[in-house]
């Protein structure tokens, strides 16, 4: 209530009758149905950020001469409320996100947005469009926040007018077939990210770089791609929009550790604490892929499973690549982290952590 109000909010003029909210929130996937606000606020040089409201969802009025358009000077975040059986709204530890956004931020030499502000986005958004967060199961309101580079330029230098936006969508599960294991390409021709470059920060071109691998790992026949780090060549990294977990027979869950190529999930994070106070052992260290395919073949490693925000947490049942094709069966512990994590974010069990605001 303290951050309440900070984006004032004009309402809009047309919004969604009853029945249009009805109708797109009855069959959602993922991403394609929006609510009927937004909220902005902008930054300049001399003036820093001002003019925040909640404004009616609509298309934006951009300069053809928009550094972003250009040079791609643009962060995003990725954050869902969730809706609880008595009714009551939920996002999953929002100031984590805000100091996110603010890292890429500082990567993408745009300007840092106050985690109040942030936060306040979330809270003002949310409390307008709350009949668009939906109730199904494992739907939520996925809130896309996301900054760029609006001045007119075309100069290369960090832009000096940025728009900072957000918007919601009402969503269901990322993978249609939900907890079904996916199967994975290893892309040995293709890298996400170099060492001094732009693999921790959240920003549009990381994914841009990916759709080629991933089109061509579907050319395959497989759901996603994987990627390897740049150096060695064999260590694995990320599947560009979801971290991986490896799940050993003795219980270990290993993940890559965080080596600046790597994005630091949300989900991640939130996932290696429920594993340590459950008792685990919970490594982060450099898994190469050798050392995968031969833990896999000889059943050292029972369970492999992706995990981020909009995909929650997903096995892996297929790991390929040239020169190998492997099936991995197990899902145990997946299946037990995915219902400790959505267990508390969809209010079913108690939240210890203080993650639910
Ligand atoms: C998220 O998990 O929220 C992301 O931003 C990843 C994106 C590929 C959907």
């Amino acid at each position: 209530d303290r951050l309440a109000g900070r984006f004032p909010v004009t309402p809009h003029p047309l919004p969604a009758t009853q029945a249009q909210r009805a109708q797109a929130l009855g069959d959602l996937h993922f991403g394609r149905v929006f609510s009927d606000h937004m909220a902005h606020a902008r930054w300049t040089r001399d003036g820093g950020w001002d003019a925040h409201e909640i404004r009616a969802y609509g298309d934006l009025t951009l300069s053809p001469a928009a550094a972003v358009l250009h040079y791609g000077q643009e962060v995003f975040e990725g954050i869902k409320a969730y809706r609880h059986d008595d009714g009551t709204v939920w996002t999953f530890r929002p100031r984590y996100n805000a100091a996110r956004l603010n890292l890429s931020c500082r990567r993408m030499a745009l300007p840092e947005l106050p985690e109040e502000d942030f936060v306040a986005s979330l809270v003002d958004l949310v409390r307008t469009d709350v009949e668009w967060v939906p109730s199904g199961e494992g739907e939520s309101l996925y809130l896309r926040p996301f900054a760029f580079a609006s001045e007119a330029f075309l100069g290369v230098r960090a832009a000096e007018l940025v728009d900072y936006y957000l918007i919601a969508s009402p969503s269901g599960a990322y993978f249609p077939n939900g907890l079904k294991p996916v199967s994975i390409w290893v892309t040995q021709d293709y890298h996400r990210a170099g060492r001094g470059g732009t693999g921790a920060a959240k920003t549009g071109g990381n994914y841009a770089s990916s759709l080629l691998p991933q089109r061509l790992a579907a050319e395959q026949g497989c759901d996603q791609v994987c990627f390897l780090d740049d150096v060695t060549g064999d260590n694995l990294e990320e599947l560009g929009g979801m971290n991986l977990m490896v799940v050993d027979a003795d219980g270990t869950v290993r993940t890559p550790r965080l080596t600046g190529t790597i994005l630091e999930g949300s989900t991640r994070s939130a996932i290696l604490r429920l594993l340590l106070d459950a008792g685990r052992t919970v490594v982060e260290t450099t898994i190469s892929l050798e050392g995968l395919l031969e833990g896999i073949a000889s059943g050292k490693v029972r369970e492999v499973f992706a995990c981020g925000t909009a995909a929650v947490v997903v096995p892996l049942g297929r790991l390929r690549g040239d020169g190998f094709d492997v099936t991995i069966k197990g899902a145990e512990v997946t299946h037990e982290i995915h219902d400790r994590l959505t267990g508390i974010q969809y209010g079913r069990v108690p939240d210890p952590y203080g993650w639910m605001y």
